[in-house]
């Protein structure tokens, strides 16, 4: 017999980022972080578990390749997971598996993303989302608390905060276990629906610098990360949470870029210095700002993670129209400016 879990997980994207780790095997934040959640039909990873006597072994494809799971971010993942697992029974089927079983029961995953891979779009976040809800589905585990952004958590920091929908925050919590680190959602996918999500594909190569490495080696060298961390993330995400509380544009888009900038500064900062925006990256800000500036209020906010792609958030849909008429315009996408394609990251305009 086999039994089967199909699951589906968007990406997000941080408006107030996570960059640096206080606990590196468990993945534990220096500061608290606030994402928005993508549309999933647009960006995200689906991923297939099964479980059968036959298998010998845990497998993982990804974009049908097989992958290696010997990493110990997986092997924490598949670790907690069979530690909550409970009983199942299929009657259909004749299957009963005890909560004992799932020791030795071996799984096989397969997943697979419908956007470019480690390009700064959060594969990551969607990837590990998706393999501890598919996982916690085909081993009957029951959510509490937020055990679930748990075991993303240990998979990629960021996957926590991709099992809900909306706005979500991620509480980088004090205990050294990681119990209370967990994610909550703070509005849901309702609550702001006239945002657009626009994003340029600046780059599908994969970057140079993980975002793993990359905060490490700012953890130990940029100064500017540990007064971010304790001084300007609390008071900003205050104010984000307000933002968003009153629908009120203006300080979302001034904290999100902001906020985006900032993370930029600390990576140039950071001794070696880390570049992830490129020229036409940073032509992208140009525009928005000056675009911003004109209208006297502003229309679209950009965010960009540890990649040159462009997170463009438009107000509107009439601002989003405008917004993707004006880069197809200025940016038309060229091996030139390495810019391949605009996606959609939520509702067609
Ligand atoms: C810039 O979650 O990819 O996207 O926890 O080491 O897997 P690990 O890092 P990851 O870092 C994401 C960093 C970011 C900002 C953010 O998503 O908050």
């Amino acid at each position: 017999w086999i039994l089967m879990v199909t699951a589906r997980s968007p990406t997000n994207i941080a408006v107030i980022k996570y960059w640096g780790k206080r606990d590196e095997t468990l993945i534990l934040p220096i500061n608290d972080s606030i994402s928005v959640t993508l549309d999933p039909d647009h960006l995200c990873t689906t991923t297939t578990v099964a479980v059968s006597p036959a298998f010998d072994s845990d497998r993982m494809w990804l974009n049908g390749k097989e992958i290696s799971l010997s990493g110990g971010r997986y092997q924490s993942c598949l670790r907690e997971i069979r530690r909550r697992a409970g009983d199942v029974e299929d009657e259909k089927k004749g299957i009963r598996i005890r909560k004992v079983d799932w020791e030795r029961l071996r799984v096989h995953i397969a997943s697979y993303n419908n956007f470019p891979t480690a390009a700064g779009l959060a594969s990551s976040a969607a990837g590990f989302a998706c393999l501890a809800f598919a996982l916690a589905k085909l081993m009957n585990i029951k959510e509490e608390n937020g055990e679930l952004s748990s075991i993303a958590r240990q998979g990629s920091g960021s996957a926590c905060r991709s099992l809900y929908g909306g706005f979500v925050k991620w509480v980088m919590g004090n205990d050294a276990s990681g119990h209370d680190s967990i994610a909550v959602q703070l509005a849901n996918e309702s609550h702001w629906d006239d945002l657009v999500i626009i994003i340029a594909a600046v780059s599908s190569q994969q970057k140079e610098t993980s975002s793993t490495a990359g905060m490490r080696e700012s953890f130990d060298t940029s100064t500017l990360l540990h007064y971010r961390s304790k001084v300007v993330v609390p008071r900003r995400i205050l104010q984000m949470e307000e933002a968003i509380r009153n629908r009120d544009f203006q300080s979302f888009a001034r904290l999100t870029c902001a906020d985006s900038n900032q993370f930029h500064a600390v990576c140039l900062d950071t001794s070696p210095p880390i570049f992830y925006m490129n020229d036409t990256s940073r032509r992208i800000i140009n525009c928005v700002e000056r675009w911003n500036q004109f209208e006297g209020t502003p229309q679209v906010a950009y965010t960009y993670d540890a990649g040159p792609n462009a997170v463009l958030i438009a107000c509107n849909r009439a601002a989003a129209s405008l917004l993707l008429k004006r880069l197809l315009f200025y940016f038309p996408p060229s091996p030139d400016t390495e810019l391949t394609s605009y996606l959609l990251g939520d509702k067609s305009i």
